[in-house]
C-alpha cells in the first residue's frame, strides 16, 4: 500500500491536545489514542469515510468488525439492545477493559463498516481519561481498532504508534504506557448466555460470578468474528452484468448503483456493506461487481468480496 505522508504529531493527552484531537475527528480523520488496554486509532463511528480512513492507515488488508467506543451505558444503551446479563456486566466492569458484543440498534447510525455488516456491534467503555474526554469533545461514539499497521503487535505506548503508523495518521495522543497492554475481555451476551470471544484482562471467572448463576454458561473460547456474507450469489470483475445480475458499480462501470463514481477507493470501503445489503434486497437473482484495484484499501475490499463469492456449504 502507497504509504501517506502526513506529518505526525505526538501531543500530551492534557486539554489541548484532546480539543485538537476531536477537531481532526469531526473532520473525518483518525487519532491515535490510549486506552488502559492498549492504544486505538479512532475515528467517527457514525462517518464510514472517516472509518475507512482508519484501515487506509493501519495498511490492513481485510475488514474485520472494530469496537466502538462509549462513554458508559447510557451511550451505549443508545446502539446496542442490552438483557439483563449484559446490563450487569456493564454496571460491575464499565469503564473497564471490557467489551460487549450485543445486538445493534439499526437506527443507532453506526456506519455498517464499522461492524462490517454484521448484525452485532463491539462496546466498550474504557476507563482512560484521555479516551472518555475525547469520546465527550467529539460528541460522537468511537470506531477505535488497536493502533498498530497491520501485521505488527499492540501498542502501548506513543513511541509504539509513532514506529509503526508514522506518516499514516495526522495525531497520536500521548498517555504514557498503558496500564494493561493487553486487549479488553470480549464477551458476546445473546439470550442470557454470554459467550467469551477473546480472553483479556478480565477472567471468565470473574464474568461468570456476574453475569449467570452457574460458571457453566461461559462458553469459552467463541468464534471471534463471524463475517456477514451476501445470501445470493456474488460474480466478482464484471464489466458486464447477465440479465439476472444487480451490478455494482465502481469508476467507470456505472452499474445499477456504484461504489463510488470517481473511483475514490475510501468512498467504495465506506459504501461496501450497505450496498451488499441492499443488493441482496434487490429483485434480481444475483450480484456482480464491478473490477475493483488492489492497491491501498482495495485490497480490503476485494479480499471481501472474494469471501462473499466462495461457495458456502452453509450459512450460520
Ligand atoms: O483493548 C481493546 O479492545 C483495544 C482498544 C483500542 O479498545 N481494541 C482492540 O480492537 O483490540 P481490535 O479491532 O484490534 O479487536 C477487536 C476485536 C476483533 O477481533 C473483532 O473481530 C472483534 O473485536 N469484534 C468486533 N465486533 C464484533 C462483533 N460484532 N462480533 C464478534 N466479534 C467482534
Ligand atoms: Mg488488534
Amino acid at each position: 500500500m502507497p504509504a501517506p505522508d502526513l506529518p505526525t504529531q505526538v501531543r500530551p493527552a492534557d486539554d489541548a491536545g484532546i480539543a485538537e484531537a476531536a477537531r481532526l475527528i469531526r473532520a473525518g480523520q483518525p487519532v491515535a489514542v490510549p486506552t488502559e488496554t492498549v492504544y486505538g486509532l479512532a475515528a467517527d463511528a457514525t462517518s464510514g469515510e472517516a472509518v475507512a480512513r482508519i484501515y487506509e492507515a493501519k495498511g490492513r488488508p481485510s475488514f474485520n468488525p472494530l469496537i466502538v467506543h462509549v462513554t458508559g451505558i447510557d451511550q451505549a444503551e443508545r446502539i446496542a439492545r442490552f438483557d439483563p446479563a449484559a446490563r450487569a456486566l456493564a454496571q460491575r466492569y464499565w469503564p473497564g477493559p471490557l467489551t460487549l458484543v450485543l445486538p445493534l440498534r439499526e437506527e443507532a447510525g453506526i456506519a455498517s463498516i464499522v461492524t462490517a455488516g454484521l448484525t452485532t456491534v463491539a462496546l466498550r467503555a474504557s476507563a482512560h481519561p484521555a479516551m472518555q474526554a475525547l469520546i465527550a469533545a467529539a460528541g460522537r461514539p468511537l470506531a477505535a481498532p488497536s493502533a498498530n499497521a497491520s501485521g505488527r503487535i499492540s501498542p502501548t505506548r506513543a513511541a509504539h504508534v509513532l514506529d509503526s503508523l508514522k506518516g499514516r495518521v495526522p495525531l497520536i495522543l500521548d498517555g504514557g504506557q498503558t496500564a494493561h497492554g493487553l486487549e479488553s475481555t470480549i464477551v458476546a451476551v445473546a439470550d442470557g448466555e454470554v459467550r467469551l470471544l477473546r480472553p483479556g484482562p478480565i477472567s471468565a471467572e470473574e464474568l461468570g460470578a456476574v453475569a449467570a448463576p452457574t460458571p457453566e454458561r461461559i462458553v469459552a473460547p467463541g468464534q471471534l468474528a463471524s463475517h456477514y456474507a451476501p445470501a445470493k450469489p456474488l460474480r466478482l470483475n464484471v464489466t458486464e452484468a447477465a440479465p439476472d445480475e444487480w451490478l455494482i458499480g465502481f469508476g467507470d462501470i456505472a452499474g445499477d448503483v456504484s461504489l463510488s463514481r470517481s473511483a475514490d477507493l475510501v468512498e467504495a470501503a465506506a459504501a461496501l456493506f450497505d450496498l451488499l445489503h441492499d443488493a441482496d434486497r434487490q429483485p434480481a437473482a444475483r450480484i456482480a461487481v464491478a473490477p475493483i484495484p488492489e492497491d491501498g484499501l482495495g485490497a480490503a475490499i476485494n479480499d471481501r468480496l472474494r469471501r462473499a463469492a466462495a461457495p458456502r456449504p452453509e450459512k450460520s
